[in-house]
């Protein structure tokens, strides 16, 4: 298991790889699997600005993309002076790879940070559903 300390300076790191020149925003993320491995992301705009993407779906879609089946900690960090917690649409991708317990650390340019459980994030998903389809 990382320290905290390591993975909120991957998560801050990451957002120098930002793709942002249309919000300004920089954001980044860093994510262990159950396994120990981290990833990063980046958030990606786009001139089409709905199509962006946010640093966390990046650093998901690369740790499943390279084998990862479950989360155990997302640290996002922002450089808008606040905590910035993932969006609702990130919120139900990150749902299918929770780990049970799973949870997420919000960071600030200043050092602040707050950890939540991811189920505090988003109570009510779609397991159900994921099971039913099976
Ligand atoms: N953004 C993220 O990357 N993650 C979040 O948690 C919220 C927002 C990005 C998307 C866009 O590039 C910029 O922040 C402003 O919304």
């Amino acid at each position: 298991m990382a320290a905290f300390e390591e993975l909120a300076a991957r998560a801050r790191d990451a957002a120098r790889q930002s793709y942002s020149p249309y919000s300004g925003v920089r954001v980044g993320c860093a994510l262990e699997t159950d396994e120990g491995a981290v990833f990063e992301g980046a958030n990606i705009e786009n001139a089409s600005f709905g199509v962006t993407m946010c640093a966390e779906r990046v650093a998901l879609f690369k740790a499943v993309s390279e084998g990862a089946r479950a989360v155990k900690r997302v640290f996002v960090w922002s450089d808008t002076g606040l905590l910035l917690p993932p969006c609702g649409a990130c919120l139900q991708v990150l749902s299918e790879w929770m780990a049970d317990g799973a949870e997420v650390t919000l960071l600030r340019e200043d050092g602040e940070a707050r950890t939540y459980a991811f189920r505090e994030l988003l109570p009510v998903d779609l397991s159900g559903l994921r099971n039913h389809l099976k």
